[in-house]
C-alpha cells in the first residue's frame, strides 16, 4: 500500500508533488520520490520519510510542469535509495510509480534480463518501465496498455515519457487511483487527501481502466481502448474524513480494507501447484527435517500464532509448540537444531519478540520472521522472511494485521507441507481454492455489519462477557475477547468452550453476554453444549456461525452470520464480526477508538 500522486498544469509540479505525498504519508512511509518532466525527465527520491526527499530537492531542485511521486510502503526489496520510486528505464526517457503487487515480476524480469536488461533496484515496479519503454513506438497510451497486457496482479500505474512531457498516463487494476480536476490543471492520486485542499471534483478511475491527464482534461478509457463517461464526483468530506476514506475511525476503515487485504498477501504466492514465499530461503531438506515448529509473539500476533499452532500441528503433523515471546525469553525452552521458530510481530519492533527470536536462533532453530514492516529489526535479524503485505495499520487495535499473518501461515503450511511430502492433496487443492475464495467471503461479513451494530447495543452495558470456542474456534475467541477490552473497556475473558464448567460457568449469570464462535464440524456437537450450560444459567449468547447452521438458532439469541466454507480458513471470516463488535461496542460507549488509552501501537520495551 503506497501513496502515488501525479501533476499537469501552470505551476511548478515539485512543491505539489511533495505537498500531496506529505498528505499520504499514512499509506506508507519507508521512502520517497518524485519525477518532474522540465527538459528532459529529472529524479528525485529518497530512503526514509518525506522530509528527507523535501530536503534533498531542497539543494538540488528541480523544474518543470508534469511530475509524478511516490511514498512507499516496501513490499519487494528493502527501504533504500535505489527501490524508492520512480523507477526508470535504463535510457532514463521512461519513468514509473506503482502501488499494488505485480505478480509475475520474477518471471518478467528473467525474460527481460535474457534479453540484455539490467536492473538498477529489487523492485517489481522497474520491470514495468522497462516494458513500457520497449513497447513504446510514438504513443504512450499503446505503449502502457501493451506493457500491462503482460503484468499480472493488482496495481495502479502512472507513467511519464520524455517525449510527451505534458501527458500522464494512469491504469488502475485494483489498487485505487482518482483524478482530481482542476481549472487548467489536473492532478492524480492514489488517494482523495492528496488534493482535497486543491479541487473537490473527482474522477474516480475504476478497474481495469486507463486515464490520461493533461492540463487541459482527463480522459479515461476502458484497458481494451473503449471510452468511458464518467460523472464528477463532488466530495463534502473535511480532511480528516478524507484520510479515514470516510469512515468515523482509522479501525473501521482497516477492518473494510480486509478483502484488499487478504487479495494481497496472497497475490503471486499461490502459482498453480507451488507456493512461492519470496523471501524465505530454507530448501525442501530443511522443511523435511524440522523437528518442533515453534511460534512465538505477543498480543494479537499471538492469537495468529495460536491459529498457526493448529493449522501447522492438523497439516504437517509435526510437534507445534505456540509461547507468547516473553515468556519464552526468560522459560528456558527446549528449542534444538533443526527446529523452526515462527517470530510473529505486526512491527517487526516488539522488543519482547525480537529477543525470544534471537534465543530461538542461538539455540539453533532457524528464524522465520512474519511481519508486515518490510527492514523492520526483525526482518533484520531472521533467516527467512514472509511479509504480511497488509500497508501500514494506524489504528492501535489490530485487525487487518491479524487477517493477513493468518494468511501467512495458512501459505507456509502449504509450502511446508509440499516439501514435507505429508499434506494430503485433496487438501491442499481444497485449502488452495478456498484462500482464493476469501476476499469475497470476508466482504460478505463486512456486508452484514448492520446485524452486528444491534449485537454491540444489546451488550453495551454489560459488566462482563465471556468468549468461548473449541480448537480454532478458540483461537478466534481469545482475538475477539482481546479486541473488545482493548477498545471498550469492559472485562472479557476467553477460554476453551469445554473449561467453563471447571470454574467460569459460577459467573455466568441472567443476562450475561456469552460469545460463541461455532464453526469447527468435528466439534461442533460439544460446542452446543456449552451454549446450552450456559444458556441454562440465563446467558445471552450471541452465536458466530455459518449461514448453513440450522441448529444454532434454535439456542443462540443471536447469530451473526459467515459464510460456509473451509473449517480450516474459518478464523479469516469468523474474526471478522467480532472485530466489527469490539468496535461498536466501543463506539456506543463514546471511546477514543483509534488511541485506546494505555496502549501503544509498538511495544519496544520489555
Ligand atoms: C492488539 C495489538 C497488540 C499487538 C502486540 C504485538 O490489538 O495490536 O496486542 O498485537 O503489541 O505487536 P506486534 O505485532 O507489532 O509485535
Amino acid at each position: 500500500m503506497c501513496g502515488i500522486m501525479g501533476y499537469v498544469g501552470p505551476q511548478q509540479a515539485a512543491p505539489i508533488l511533495l505537498d500531496g505525498l506529505t498528505r499520504l504519508e499514512y499509506r506508507g512511509y519507508d521512502s520517497a520520490g518524485i519525477a518532474v518532466a522540465g527538459g528532459g525527465i529529472e529524479i528525485r527520491k529518497a530512503e526514509g520519510k518525506i522530509e528527507r526527499l523535501a530536503a534533498l530537492i531542497d539543494s538540488e531542485p528541480i523544474a518543470g510542469n508534469a511530475g509524478i511521486g511516490h511514498t512507499r510502503w516496501a513490499t519487494h526489496g528493502p527501504p533504500s535509495d535505489r527501490n524508492a520510486h520512480p523507477h526508470a528505464d535504463p535510457t532514463g526517457d521512461f519513468v514509473v510509480v506503482h502501488n499494488g503487487i505485480i505478480e509475475n515480476f520474477y518471471a518478467l524480469r528473467e525474460e527481460l534480463q535474457a534479453s540484455g536488461a539490467s536492473f538498477a533496484s529489487d523492485t517489481d515496479t522497474e520491470v514495468l518501465a522497462h516494458l513500457v519503454a520497449s513497447e513504446y513506438d510514438g504513443d504512450l497510451v499503446a505503449a502502457v496498455r501493451k506493457a500491462v497486457a503482460r503484468a499480472r496482479g493488482a496495481y495502479a500505474l502512472v507513467v511519464m515519457a520524455k517525449a510527451e512531457p505534458g501527458t500522464i498516463v494512469a491504469v488502475r487494476k485494483i489498487s485505487p487511483l482518482v483524478v482530481g480536476l482542476g481549472d487548467g490543471e489536473n492532478y492524480l492520486a492514489s488517494d482523495i487527501p492528496a488534493v482535497l485542499h486543491r479541487t473537490r471534483d473527482f474522477l474516480i478511475v475504476e478497474d481495469d481502466e486507463l486515464v490520461v491527464i493533461d492540463a487541459d482534461g482527463a480522459s479515461i478509457e476502458t484497458i481494451s481502448g473503449d471510452p468511458v463517461q464518467r460523472e464528477v464526483f463532488h466530495v463534502s468530506w473535511d480532511a480528516e474524513q478524507a484520510e479515514k476514506a470516510g469512515f468515523e475511525h482509522f479501525m473501521l476503515k482497516e477492518i473494510h480494507e480486509q478483502p484488499s487485504v487478504v487479495s494481497e498477501t496472497i497475490a503471486g504466492r499461490l502459482e498453480d501447484d507451488r507456493v512461492v514465499l519470496e523471501d524465505a530461503a530454507f530448501d525442501d531438506d530443511f522443511a523435511r527435517g524440522i523437528g518442533t515448529l515453534w511460534i512465538t509473539a505477543c498480543g494479537t500476533a499471538y492469537h495468529a500464532g495460536l491459529v498457526g499452532a493448529e493449522v501447522f500441528r492438523r497439516t504437517l503433523r509435526i510437534p507445534t509448540r505456540v509461547e507468547y515471546a516473553h515468556e519464552m525469553r526468560y522459560g528456558d525452552p527446549l528449542v534444538a537444531p533443526g527446529d523452526l521458530a515462527v517470530a510473529i510481530s505486526q512491527s517487526g519492533e516488539t522488543a519482547d519478540t525480537l529477543a525470544a527470536a534471537r534465543l530461538a536462533g542461538e539455540l539453533g532453530a532457524r528464524v522465520l520472521a512474519l511481519t508486515n514492516v518490510v527492514g523492520s529489526t526483525l526482518s533484520r535479524d531472521a533467516d527467512d522472511i514472509v511479509y504480511t503485505r497488509a500497508g501500514p495499520e494506524i489504528s492501535v487495535a489490530s485487525t487487518k494485521a491479524y487477517l493477513a499473518m493468518l494468511i501467512g501461515q495458512y501459505l507456509l503450511a502449504l509450502r511446508l507441507g509440499r516439501a514435507r511430502g505429508v499434506l494430503d492433496e485433496e487438501v491442499a487443492r481444497r485449502v488452495t481454492a478456498g484462500l482464493r475464495r476469501l476476499p469475497e467471503m470476508v466482504e460478505e461479513v463486512l456486508r452484514s455489519e448492520k446485524d452486528v451494530m444491534a449485537a454491540a447495543e444489546s451488550m453495551v452495558d454489560a459488566d462482563d462477557v465471556y468468549f468461548i470456542g473449541r480448537g480454532l474456534d478458540y483461537a478466534v475467541a481469545m482475538e475477539g475477547s482481546l479486541k473488545l477490552k482493548e477498545i471498550s473497556y469492559l472485562h472479557s475473558e476467553a477460554m476453551p468452550a469445554g473449561e467453563l464448567k471447571h470454574g467460569t460457568l459460577a459467573l455466568v449469570t441472567e443476562g450475561v453476554p456469552v460469545i460463541v464462535v461455532i464453526t469447527q464440524r468435528d466439534v461442533y456437537d460439544k460446542t452446543l453444549s456449552a451454549v446450552q450450560e450456559v444458556k441454562a444459567r440465563g446467558a445471552r449468547v450471541i452465536a458466530v456461525a455459518y449461514d448453513t447452521d440450522a441448529e444454532i438458532g434454535k439456542f443462540a439469541d443471536v447469530v451473526l452470520r459467515i459464510p460456509e466454507g473451509e473449517d480450516l480458513l474459518a478464523p479469516v471470516t469468523a474474526v471478522v464480526p467480532l472485530q466489527l463488535l469490539a468496535y461498536h461496542v466501543a463506539r456506543l460507549r463514546g471511546h477514543d477508538i483509534d488511541q485506546p488509552r494505555n496502549l501503544a501501537k509498538s511495544v519496544t520495551v520489555e
